[in-house]
Parts: C-alpha cells; structure tokens; sequence
C-alpha cells in the first residue's frame, strides 16, 4: 500500500483507540493505518455509537500533524466522495464531512488529535449498513462491486491526493458535491443562510446582511 504501514485486524475494539495506544507508546508514525473488517466498540462523532457489523472498511489513518488544521476536515471528505465516484456512485457531502448517497449516510469521518499527529478515522458501509435513530443508511455494495480492499485502496490515494492539493481546489470540489448551499441552517438556536466555506476552512453563513464565520461543529445542516 503505497508509502502506508497497515496495521490489519479481522475484529478489533475501535481502529481510532488503537491508534491513540499507538501513538501513546511511541510506536506511532506518520501514513500508519489501523484497519479492521468489525469493530466491538466503533466510536462515531458527538460520543455516538458508530455500528460495525462486519464486513465494512474501518480504518484509522494517523498522519504528522504539529498544529490543528480545520481544512483537513474537507479535504478527507473530497478523498472519500472521489473514492466513491472512481467506482461509479454518485456521493453528496453533508458538512462537513458525512457522505451521503439519495440522502443517505455511507461514510463517516472521526478527527482527533493526538500528541504530534492526527488520527483520521474512517467509516465506509460496504456489505453492511446499519439502522441508526438519527438518520438513513445505505451501503456499497447496492451501487458497485467493489470489495473493501479495493475501495481502501482507492481510498489511500485519494487521502494522499487531496490532503496535499491547494485547498482552493479541495473547496471547489467540496462546493460541487456539498447539500444545503444557500438553504438555511441552524447556528445557535437561529436561522441563517448556508454560504460556504473561506480559505482557512471556516464555514460561511449569512445573518441578514451579515456574513459570520464558524468554526467547529456549531451548526446543523
Ligand atoms: C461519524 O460519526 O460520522 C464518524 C464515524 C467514524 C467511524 C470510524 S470507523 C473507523 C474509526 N474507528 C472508530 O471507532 N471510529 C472511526
């Protein structure tokens, strides 16, 4: 796998814990990646469950990262929607980095940092899509016959790809493919027009005549 050190598992608890013991006992560098094919206690956004029925692509990619970087976010979600087009599926990204297929969720994505890296944690529904409260779910294997080795495969290109582009380029594609451009969302109890993202990757609203820029995981689209 090209430039990467895999770290494969059939079962395995969470790839992201797995990952911060890595980095925790020193045997962590940077393009290590942590995959399994089912995880006992996946770990989602907001402290959600994350399902891992067996089956899917789970992967924890830990990369060198001496400061927070709030574009990454967007980049790893362009890598993961061109993934899925190389195999003819057709994603749109919901911000700011959950992949969505006809409204549903395929793919998630978990950043954390760690000491002096970043751990990117990947979730793609491949041959299993779980039923969750919060929204619809749909898999890969409805769209294409591509196994998980292939798309993680894919998928590692992708992520070197995007990851070193101008982010300028990343914004442009994230743009195309990105739902509820111009619609209205919720920031802190008000309504306000989604507008984009800048070029240090804070996303854009409109209030009136005002322009806002956000950062983090304050609005709800
Ligand atoms: C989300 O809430 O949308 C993010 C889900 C991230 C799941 C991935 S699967 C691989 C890695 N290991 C985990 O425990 N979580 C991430």
């Amino acid at each position: 796998m090209g430039g990467y050190k895999v770290f494969s598992f059939d079962k395995i608890q969470s790839t992201q814990d797995y990952a911060y013991d890595m980095i925790a006992n020193g045997t962590a560098r940077d393009h290590c990646v942590v995959t399994a094919l089912a995880q006992s206690a996946g770990r989602g956004r907001y402290r959600r469950k994350w399902v891992s029925h067996h089956g899917n692509l789970y992967a924890s990619f830990i990369f060198d990262s001496p400061e927070r970087d709030p574009r990454l976010s967007y980049a790893v979600a362009v890598a993961i929607a061109e993934t899925l087009i190389t195999f003819g599926i057709h994603p749109t990204i919901k911000w700011p980095n959950d992949i969505l297929i006809s409204g549903k969720k395929i793919s998630g994505v978990l950043i954390e940092y760690a000491g002096r890296f970043v751990i990117v944690g990947i979730g793609i529904n491949v041959h299993t899509n779980p039923t969750v409260a919060e929204y619809e779910t749909t898999r890969t294997d409805k769209y294409t016959r591509a196994d998980v080795a292939e798309i993680f495969s894919a998928l590692t290109k992708n992520l070197d790809k995007w990851m070193n582009a101008k982010f300028d380029s990343v914004r442009d594609v994230w743009m195309k493919l990105a739902i509820g451009i111009n619609a209205p969302v919720k920031y802190r109890g008000e309504i306000v027009e989604l507008i984009g993202i800048n070029d240090s990757g804070a996303l854009v609203v409109r209030r009136g005549s005002e322009y806002l820029w956000i950062h983090g995981d304050e609005i709800m689209v």
